[in-house]
């Protein structure tokens, strides 16, 4: 099977007064094409830092990363975010909402840097608030939503243009345990019915059991499961 995403010695450091820092070392993943994995580990353990990484947010500062058969480490600015406005989904561990849009303009804007403004998209938009359970706050703007609301907002947003590989940051994080089984079971659908290779961060080890490949993280190294 392919992978669609692939990480050789991956390490990121930050100065530290004098030396280095090493939050990420050396780590080596693979994850084929439609999978479902979940990167867990101890707080300030690297996960965020390590999805960063793979979507293309952040530059390494050695070792390669290969998505959907691009070598990203060697791309530009530019090349990333266009690969990131093309094929990655990302929801961030503090959602990242535009304040000055609405529920439903928020979810669009991935859709409309594509280039796609019309009733489409507005139509997919509406169904993807709907399926998160907030069909009724479509118009509110993110200060007026709770935070487990706007967690489903920014769900919703990752998927308006149907990525190939969707990152998410702790996407249960904020949730109740209903709303946490509903985006749940709405992740991994998504994954069935389209294909979508989801990477998961989370703390949650029921969530973490239920997808394909465990990704275990300790001091920035990968610890063998
Ligand atoms: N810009 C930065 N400069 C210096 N250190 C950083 C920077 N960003 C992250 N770090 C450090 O990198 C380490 C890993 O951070 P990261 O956010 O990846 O952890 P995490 O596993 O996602 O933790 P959490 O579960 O709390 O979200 C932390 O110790 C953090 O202090
Ligand atoms: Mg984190």
């Amino acid at each position: 099977m392919s992978s669609i995403l692939e990480t050789t010695d991956l390490s990121k450091t930050y100065p530290s007064g004098n030396s280095q820092l090493t939050v990420l070392d050396a780590v080596n993943i693979q994850i084929p094409t439609g999978s479902t994995a979940a990167i867990v580990g101890p707080s300030g353990s690297g996960k965020t830092t390590l999805l960063g990484l793979c979507a293309g947010l952040d530059r390494a500062s050695s070792g390669r990363v290969i998505l959907d058969g691009n070598d990203i480490t060697s791309f530009s600015e530019e090349q990333r975010s266009e690969l990131r406005r093309k094929s990655i989904g990302f929801i961030f561990q503090n959602f990242q909402l535009m304040p000055n849009l609405t529920a439903i303009e928020n979810v669009m804007i991935p859709a409309e840097l594509q280039g796609k403004h019309g009733a489409e998209t507005l139509q997919r938009a509406k169904d993807l608030l709907d399926r998160v359970g907030l069909d009724s706050r479509m118009q509110h703007y993110p200060k007026q939503l709770s935070g487990g609301e706007q967690q489903r907002v920014a769900i919703a947003r990752a998927f308006i243009h149907q990525p190939k590989i969707l990152f998410a940051d702790e996407p249960t994080g904020n949730l109740d345990e209903e709303s946490s089984l509903l985006i749940e079971e709405m992740l991994f659908e998504i994954n069935k019915e389209l294909g979508t290779t989801l990477v998961i961060v989370t703390h949650d080890n029921e969530l973490a059991q239920k997808t394909q490949h465990l990704i275990k993280l300790k001091g920035g190294k990968l610890v063998s499961v």
